[in-house]
């Protein structure tokens, strides 16, 4: 790896703190960092390199997955830390830091490549990345590369203001955008399984697929994030982002050995195929929801509307479920059904995909078709539910799974991976703007159709899987969510949610 300056904006922040920093040391502790590296963080508040030195050690002893018990490898680690107070609207702050930066390159007489991190709000991406620009920051004979967070814009036509601030200092090459979802390991491992398994790949169509799910359900509610989240809402927060890259990486068709550059435009081509949809025709496929007062693993939780900070008559979502279409060769007429929402039962992001030809059973009307699921967090796993039979009993088909599961406790977080590919300029698992135009464009008509109410607000207690018409958004096709173990729903689905789950 080469030598590396990462500089961090947002230093004190509590993304900082309870993400990049234990990220950064997992990193180093398995050796993926450059052997030449400094971080140099920036924050408004007036901090000696010792006092940052000595909050990022606290971070990591708080919220590393790993213990950081080797006192010298921490030490040596934290070493490469330094601190800089930077007023992200003062120019003469980008030349004092320019200057600090320099001199270090010069002490370790490395290339000066520069890795810029935006761990700050929205509203200073365009200031910060035009300061780089002016200030000499960024024209270096090293690399520079830029790393921002989400939102990118709250619309197509912000995210698009955004892009071409952004553009006029950094080239799309440049600029990582992160959609931690791309960093989970399950998710990753959806296109290396199409790509090396000749099975799945041909499995892969309409012709076998009778629709797909993807999830991603909370039990937190708001949270501290009232004035982020009520001008939000699902749709912003997780469905324009998250969940269509879900969907892009599912959707995808990845031949063997597919660079970075062919998975990025496959996944543009499947936001591509995807059905618009009109205003006024959101209703028809879009479920809006709202939580209300109810129970989370037996605890009393309040509703939306009587949360800190919002207001009483808040029209805003918490649950999106939507029907979505492709239309290409491989998935027409496949319905991907899509869904999230804050205080629902259970914590779980998974995808299943239900095939074809559901096994009638001999005893009663239950179809049992075949399953693959893939558990994205907090578990992670893949179950592939069979029909098969118990040797010398009545010669009932029942299902059995074979599962496979990863072990939590060893599994690098998504930022490891995102840092580690960032470091090494590799930019497969970010967002390219095309998907990030691409999904605001799908977005838009339901953005406006919610602001002019054209698509009722439903409501769910929190504890439950959203609101009943998301439930009907599927029957009306004769499918239904899997695992949501209602009562309602047949003993060998909630014995494999326990399975899936445990
Ligand atoms: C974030 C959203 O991007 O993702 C949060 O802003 C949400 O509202 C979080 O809680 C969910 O991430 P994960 O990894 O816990 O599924």
């Amino acid at each position: 790896m080469e030598p590396t300056t990462f500089v961090l904006f947002g230093a004190t922040g509590d993304l900082a703190k309870r993400k990049i920093y234990p990220a950064l040391y997992n990193l180093f502790v398995d050796k993926k960092l450059p052997s030449s590296f400094t971080v140099f963080g920036l924050g408004r508040r007036e901090l000696t390199d010792e006092t940052f030195q000595a909050n990022v050690e606290k971070s990591i002893l708080t919220f590393s997955r790993r213990k950081a018990n080797d006192p010298v490898q921490l030490k040596q680690f934290i070493n490469a830390f330094r601190y800089n107070v930077l007023d992200i609207g003062r120019k003469e702050d980008y030349q004092k830091l320019l200057n600090r930066i320099e001199q270090r390159e010069q002490e370790l007489a490395v290339t000066p490549n520069r890795l810029f991190y935006l761990s700050v709000g929205p509203e200073f991406f365009e200031t910060i990345a035009s300061n780089i620009k002016e200030s000499g920051l960024g024209s270096a004979a090293g690399w520079k590369r830029l790393i921002i967070e989400k939102p990118f814009g709250r619309d197509l036509q912000s995210a698009r203001w955004l892009n071409q601030q952004l553009s006029q200092a950094f080239a799309e090459h440049e600029i990582f955008r992160i959609d931690h979802y791309l960093g989970k390991p399950m998710v990753q491992k959806l296109g290396i399984l199409q790509q090396n398994n000749p099975v799945l790949n041909a499995l892969w169509t309409s012709r076998y697929i009778a629709n797909v799910q993807i999830t991603a359900s909370e039990t937190v509610g708001v949270e501290e994030r009232a004035a982020y989240y009520d001008h939000s809402g699902a749709v912003r927060d997780m469905f324009q982002n998250h969940m269509l890259q879900l969907l892009m990486m599912l959707a995808t068709h990845l031949p063997k050995n597919s660079s970075s550059e062919e998975v990025r435009s496959r996944k543009k081509q499947v936001m591509e195929s995807l059905v618009p949809l009109q205003p006024y025709e959101v209703a028809a496929s879009v479920i809006r929801g709202q939580y209300q007062a109810g129970q989370i693993n037996g605890e009393p939780v309040i509703g939306y509307t009587s949360e800190p900070n919002i207001a009483p008559d808040s029209m805003n979502d918490t649950f999106i479920a939507a029907k979505l279409q492709i239309d290409g060769a491989f998935w027409r007429d496949v319905p991907f059904y899509i869904r999230t929402g804050k205080r629902m039962k259970e914590k779980s992001t998974r995808i299943v995909i239900e095939f074809k030809e559901p096994v009638q059973q001999r005893n009663n009307e239950t179809k049992t078709p075949n399953l693959l699921v893939f558990e994205i967090s907090p578990n992670e796993g893949i179950t592939l539910q069979l029909n098969s039979n118990e040797p010398g009993q009545s010669g009932d088909v029942e299902p059995i799974h074979l599962a496979f599961h990863m072990n939590g406790s060893e599994m690098p977080e998504a930022y490891e991976s995102l840092i580690h590919s960032a470091l090494y300029g590799d930019a497969t698992y970010f967002a390219h703007w095309d998907e990030v135009e691409l999904s605001w464009k799908w977005v838009d008509p339901i953005l406006k159709a919610f602001e002019e109410n054209l698509a009722p607000l439903h409501y769910y207690p929190a504890g439950s899987y959203g609101p009943a018409e998301s439930d009907e958004l599927l029957a009306r096709d004769g499918f239904h969510w899997w695992f949501d173990s209602k009562p309602e729903q047949a003993a060998e689905e909630k014995e494999f949610a326990l399975h899936v789950n445990k």
